[in-house]
């Protein structure tokens, strides 16, 4: 009700049609440059891009796999800046020489003969990953250029990190590294992020558990529930680097040693967290925050912070049948002394979305929703390692695969993505996630009764995604053909309440089949009064459209372009026939980059 109440921004430009183009296309009036590809060099010696670079030199370089993002403006600028993003994963055959030549497929890697790995190629796939810090600033042309700056840093696979919250310091982080459970190496697998109401940025872990052994006889729920493996089955193999240094061998968490302290059985225990970085102090430790829980975390949105309130983040767990969550402050917000203390001390809840159209947030809290030690719920730090099974416990709506959320500026309304789940049989639908076989995906969104912190809301379905003839919009119609997508991962709500939607279509299935119709993942943006929705964006081949933000004037958008090229077949890639050469052309290895939009008029993106 308060919705409509509130002005519709305008959607001035002229859609675009789907395309299976190796080219980035925006509408009539737009201009668009790429910057900041994969190994662009930032900090140290300032070391070239070259695909002979070394494992160092890529901690002084932009990482792969560019995601979420944010620009933090320098003295309020609309055209100098820190643009902060992550760098969600890596494929070797892009980021190595040697594996040019090699029949490799998109998850392969190079190893040597004895099967184990060569040590420089495991530092540079641990430094191509985590987070990119970089001054960006526009020339007189309007050109975005990196300015070497004391703020550009890398946060990588490798970088010291404190735990803070109630994990912190417990028996489950106890390693040889950390005794004392205070303190973990890097992070991985940063997906989306978010924003806090104190100016700092938070990095998602979402698919750590891939990075992890454990050759155990059997593993308890901390890593079971989570989907480490038993078996040597790992895309990185990281455990397996020929030297057998520490910081890799880690990687490897069987028990070997006589106790947690003597080895990495709890190394996994550190990763799946939001980890919180202040772009503008080059100096400091990262923070993983336990208290937002630990699952494969997309992503996290704040509400729009209130003196005197809680702070609240909402944060989706991206895997089939999981679900989303929200973390009540217990201490009020407080402009003038915020900081991320505030996320230690408060009540994760998990969402249960009721078929009439009302929900309900459940509490993780010890003997609350059943999670007492009778049924295997010790304490809190329990209940948030285990953040999977305590939601389970407590009989949360199982959703399908929670990507981004965002929160609308006027109304209040917290948006989220439910991108695809295939698995989902007829038996299993319920009002939220209407459709067995769910190959297109979602948009749900709520109002929270009384406040963000409230633990009753109001939702419905934004969109139902799809084709012509399997989907339905906010009127009950379905898409037309300006609007046609498939699999919505990014979100974000400009401040004239845009609702910008970007897709994932995964390259595995992009363009053939009952895909094709969709083209090349792409970018829209919805009326969230009318419903309306147009294709705003296109990508190049083999490609996902991620990450999304303007400068403060909204007259320049940044957007990720996420692994242009990855649908290259092993035996293509062997003859050097990599499908994508985007962005540098020519005969050129594809890399992830960065994408300024900007208006031939000047005007605000999307107006
Ligand atoms: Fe990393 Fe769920 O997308
Ligand atoms: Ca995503
Ligand atoms: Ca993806
Ligand atoms: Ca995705």
């Amino acid at each position: 009700a308060e919705g409509s109440a509130a002005a519709a921004p305008s959607l001035g430009f002229s859609a675009i049609p789907t395309s299976a183009a190796d080219a980035v296309i925006v509408p009539d009036g737009y201009r668009v440059q790429a910057m900041l590809p994969m190994g662009t060099p930032i900090s140290g010696a300032m070391p070239a891009y070259s695909l002979s670079a070394s494992g160092e030199d890529q901690a002084h370089q932009v990482g792969s796999h560019h995601d979420g993002m944010h620009f933090f403006p320098l003295q309020g600028s609309s055209r100098d800046g820190l643009l902060v993003m992550n760098h969600e994963y890596i494929e070797p055959r892009f980021l190595h020489a040697a594996a040019a030549g090699l029949a490799l497929d998109r998850s392969g890697f190079p190893q040597n003969e004895d099967g184990s790995r060569d040590d420089d190629q495991v530092l540079k796939e641990l430094n191509a990953h985590g987070v990119t810090v970089v001054r960006v600033r526009a020339d007189d042309q309007g050109q975005w250029q990196v300015v070497e700056d004391a703020h550009n840093r890398r946060i990588t696979g490798l970088t010291p990190m404190r735990l803070a919250g109630p994990v912190a310091g417990t028996e489950h982080v106890v390693t040889k590294y950390s005794p004392d459970g205070s303190m973990t190496r890097g992070t991985l697998n940063n997906c989306a992020h978010g924003v806090t109401p104190w100016n700092t940025y938070l990095a998602a872990e979402e698919n750590w558990a891939g990075y992890f052994a454990n050759s155990d006889a059997e593993l308890d729920r901390r890593q079971a529930r989570y989907g480490i493996e038993t078996r040597d089955s790992g895309r990185y193999q990281w455990h397996r680097a020929a030297g057998g240094a520490d910081e890799y061998v880690r990687f490897d968490a069987s028990a070997r040693g006589a106790s947690a302290s003597e080895d990495y059985r709890n190394e996994p225990h550190a990763f799946g967290w939001m980890v919180e970085i202040d772009p503008m102090d080059p100096a400091s430790t990262p923070i993983k925050r336990t208290h937002l829980g630990r699952f494969a975390h997309e992503g996290v949105i704040f509400a729009p912070a209130v003196e005197g309130q809680p702070v609240v983040a909402y944060s989706g767990d991206d895997a089939r049948f999981e679900y989303i969550y929200k973390f009540v402050s217990a201490r009020p917000f407080e402009a003038a002394t915020a900081d991320g203390s505030l996320l230690d001390e408060g009540t994760l809840y998990v969402a249960r979305f009721n078929d009439d159209g009302s929900g309900e947030w459940l509490a993780l809290v010890p003997g609350e929703n059943g999670l007492t030690p009778e049924n295997g719920f010790a304490d809190l730090a329990d209940i948030l390692v285990n953040t999977r099974s305590a939601a389970d416990h407590a009989g949360a709506t199982k959703m399908d695969r929670p990507e981004w959320g965002a929160v609308d500026p006027i109304t209040g309304q917290v948006y989220f993505t439910l991108t695809n789940n295939t698995q989902r049989e007829e038996n299993q639908t319920d009002a939220v996630n209407p459709r067995a076989d769910n190959t297109f995906g979602q948009i749900v969104r709520w109002q929270e009764e009384g406040s963000h912190a409230g633990t009753r809301f109001a939702w419905d379905l934004f969109v139902l995604a799809g084709d012509q003839d399997d989907s339905r919009d906010l009127t009950g119609e379905p898409l037309d053909q300006d609007a046609i997508f498939a699999s919505p991962d990014g979100l974000w709500i400009d401040p004239d309440r845009r609702v910008w939607i970007q897709t994932d279509i995964s390259e595995s299935v992009m363009n053939s089949g009952i895909y094709e119709v969709f083209g090349n993942n792409q970018m829209l943006a919805a009326n969230p009064e009318t419903g309306e929705i147009k294709r705003f964006l296109t990508g190049p081949v083999g490609q996902e459209i991620t990450g999304v933000i303007t400068t403060p004037d909204q007259r320049t958008m940044f957007v990720n372009v996420q692994h242009p090229g990855a649908t290259t077949e092993a035996e293509a890639f062997a003859a050097g026939n990599l499908i994508s050469h985007w962005p540098d052309g020519g005969s050129a290895i594809p890399r992830s980059a960065t994408l300024v939009i900007t208006r031939e008029d000047g005007g605000i993106i999307g107006a």
